[in-house]
């Protein structure tokens, strides 16, 4: 049945671009009406902006219609000094509750826990680090395991969108709930940066943030963390690293012999700083005809395997080039997740098993 707590579920997401809290913390969508399926209600507004009210428009409408209203009636009005006063008011308690949280979550980092934590690392980008983050995860959470995800790439947040995330999390009694797909708890730092936030002051923030993400992210049960880890030897890695020191390290390299070579930065990084290396998967190693079955290796040849001779450890994975075969019209669609039972999706389940075997 259509209630009017399943609405406002259904905008949660929504935010005040003003007040940085969401529509319904900021009560304002009110007078909400449910009459058979016509549901009517009143939009307050932070702002004039004709772009902005029908956006919401569509956004309000299309929420309320997804959670089973079939007609939508919205009225609108500028919010008043009043209303004003209360969001301000809102917005400070959010703040000042924000640092004292109610009731302790257990912190991630505290060895005792007992979690595993692997960084997934590359020398430069566009390599298939994240693509690999996320499907690591996904077979590690098929394999039975509790498996979190922390979107650590400060310069792309593109685990999101690669797993086919469209919400955002929830906030309840001050503790930030993961969202969590393909069972694996996902928090990606581009859920609380503004997407046109300066890459400048992401860096400083990120570092707090990762914190926050430790203390005030409700996990739950989770074994494992991986984390996405931004490309290179900067800074931000090197941040990382020295903050969670337990985590182990997979290295992502494509099979050419100067991506490797670059590659080879992070991981003297990852044992300057006294990171355990899990191994090196190479990504995009070889494309395999569909008809005949041959390998063709556009990329060059011996790129993981160099590296790995060279950080003394193993090569993991050869993951070949193909973008997953998934549909936009499937219920879990996800433009980067292999299936389970495709080619990839099955190395991904041995390269999550060879993983498994090392930490235990
Ligand atoms: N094996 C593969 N076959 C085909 N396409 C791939 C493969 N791996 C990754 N890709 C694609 O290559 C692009 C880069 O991959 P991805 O975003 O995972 O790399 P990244 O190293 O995380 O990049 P960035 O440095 O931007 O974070 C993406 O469009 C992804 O879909
Ligand atoms: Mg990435």
């Amino acid at each position: 049945m259509l209630t009017k707590e399943k609405l406002l579920d259904a905008v949660h997401h929504l935010q005040d671009p003003e007040f940085q809290l969401t529509l319904t913390e900021l009560q304002l969508i009110r007078d909400i009406v449910i009459k058979e399926g016509l549901v009517s209600a009143t939009v307050l507004l932070s702002n004039e902006d004709e772009g902005y009210r029908s956006d919401l428009q569509d956004q309000i409408t299309n929420a309320f219609r997804e959670a089973g209203a079939e007609e939508v009636h919205l009225r609108y009005r500028a919010m008043t000094e009043f209303d004003r006063n209360e969001a301000e008011r809102k917005l400070q308690e959010k703040n000042t509750s924000a640092e004292v949280p109610t009731a302790p979550v257990r912190n991630l980092l505290d060895p005792e826990q007992g979690v595993h934590f692997i960084a997934i690392a590359s020398g430069k980008g566009g390599v298939g680090k994240s693509t690999v983050t996320v499907n690591l995860a996904v077979a590690l959470a098929r394999l039975g395991k509790k498996v979190a995800l922390i979107d650590a790439d400060i310069y792309g947040f593109s685990v999101p969108d690669m797993m086919g995330i469209e919400e955002r999390p929830q906030l309840i009694q001050n503790r930030i709930i993961p969202i969590e797909r393909f069972g694996v708890k996902v928090i990606s730092m581009g859920f609380f940066v503004e997407e046109n936030t300066p890459v400048i002051w992401r860096g400083p923030m990120l570092g707090k943030m990762l914190r926050n993400f430790f203390s005030e992210v409700d996990w739950g049960d989770v074994e494992y963390v991986l984390l996405d880890l931004p490309p290179g030897t900067g800074d931000v890695a090197l941040d990382v690293h020295q903050m969670i020191p337990q985590s182990k390290e997979i290295i992502v390299t494509t099979p050419h012999a100067t991506a490797a070579f670059v590659a080879a930065r992070a991981g003297a990084m990852a044992i300057h700083t006294n990171h355990e290396m899990l191994g090196i998967v190479e990504n995009m190693s070889y494309y395999q005809c569909g008809h005949c079955g041959e390998k063709d290796y556009i990329f060059g040849r011996g790129g993981g395997g160099k590296l790995a001779e060279e950080l003394h450890t193993d090569l993991l994975a050869q993951i070949p080039l193909g973008a997953p075969d998934n549909h936009i019209a499937e219920a879990d669609y996800s433009p980067s997740v292999y299936k389970a039972d495709s080619e990839t999706g099955k190395i991904y389940l041995d390269l999550a098993s060879q993983v498994l075997n090392k930490l235990s």
